[in-house]
């Protein structure tokens, strides 16, 4: 198989495209032809040695967490050789950035049979992040969502999740990416930079981007509204701690995406009935995970960057 290969941990240069031999796979397991996969922001800092513990202290590393292809052979009885599927498995180690990639039938879905192969796997652990966090959040239909960050990948399929959902959607991200928030569907398009709206309350601030502490939003949450984020804010020593001692408070939770059959499902479904739709800024081939990785570290993009894998 194809894979993009980490002889060593740093930047981006660092990925070799290699010929190496495709995984084996055991019960309850699948082994799948992949067409594309995601960049995340937790594979830069994988790619960089941040959790080599996990990812592997030895050799080539092949990192990559979502996938989308064809069932190449199966010992699962859930999927069968033939089925187009789509997923997520762990990022140290799961080794997405591959052309086979060895799959639990947990964390796999048919694929939604709409769409593309790279815009399918450009969905796994955005769309499971944002649906998770929106439901732990108890937002409901009439709700008011504040959402951090709205025009990320994790903020993209919030904001649509959330519009689905019957709530009324306020998004924050930079001046740049206005347009594009409002064409997501949020109802009010804030400057992230800028303070909140006076006395305005909301029943959930999800925080896409991990930039806020309780007590930066507190006021602005209705009684018994959560602040949920993506991960503590480490911008100096004060605000990291301040986001330790806030995340043992009832009010604040860090959500932790569980790739699952039955989540990914329901966003099969959704993409499938229009309502939810894959944002792709880019696709790069396998070849170029490099520029790929740059791009993802500039940041200077709005949604997702996919993978295609010929
Ligand atoms: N806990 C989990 O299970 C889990 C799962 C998935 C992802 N994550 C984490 O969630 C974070 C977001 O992931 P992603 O894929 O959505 O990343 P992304 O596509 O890079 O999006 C990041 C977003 O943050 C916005 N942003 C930057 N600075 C901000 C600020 N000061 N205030 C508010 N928003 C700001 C950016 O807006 P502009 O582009 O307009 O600047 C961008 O929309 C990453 O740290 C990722 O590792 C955690």
């Amino acid at each position: 198989m194809k894979a993009a290969v980490l002889e060593h941990y740093g930047d981006p240069s660092e990925f070799v495209i290699k010929t190496l031999n495709a995984p084996t796979i055991s019960d309850g397991q699948i082994l799948v032809r992949n067409r594309a996969t995601s960049v995340n922001p937790v594979d830069a800092m994988i790619r960089a040695g941040a959790f080599r513990v996990a990812s592997g202290l030895f050799g080539d590393q092949i990192i990559g967490s979502d996938f989308c292809g064809i069932v190449l052979e199966s010992r699962s009885t859930r999927f069968k050789t033939g089925d187009e599927v789509y997923g997520a498995v762990p990022p140290t180690n799961g080794a997405a950035y591959a052309s086979e990639v060895a799959a639990d039938e947990d964390v796999v879905a048919l694929k939604p049979a709409t769409i593309s192969f790279a815009e399918a796997a450009a969905l796994p652990v955005v769309a499971l992040t944002a649906y998770q966090a929106l439901l732990q959040g108890n937002l409901t239909a009439g709700g008011h969502v504040l959402i951090n960050g709205c025009t990320g990948g994790v903020g993209c399929a919030a904001v649509q999740l959330a519009k689905h959902m019957g709530a009324t959607v306020t998004g924050t991200c930079s001046p740049a990416h206005n347009e594009a928030a409002n064409e997501l569907g949020c109802d009010t398009v804030l400057d992230y930079d800028k303070p909140l709206p006076a006395n305005q309350q909301y029943d959930l601030i999800f925080d896409t981007a991990g930039k806020l502490i309780l007590s930066d939003v507190e006021p602005h949450l209705k009684e018994d509204a959560l602040l949920i984020t993506t991960k503590p804010d480490t911008e100096g020593f004060s605000r990291t701690l301040s986001t330790l001692v806030d995340l043992v408070k009832p009010r604040m939770k860090i959500i932790a995406m569980e790739a699952n059959t039955a989540d990914l499902t329901t966003l099969k479904e959704l993409v499938e009935q229009g309502k939810l739709k894959s944002y792709v800024a880019r696709t790069f081939p396998l070849e170029q995970m490099e520029q790929a990785h740059r791009l993802l570290e500039a940041g200077d993009f709005v949604s997702k960057i996919a993978i295609s894998i010929d």
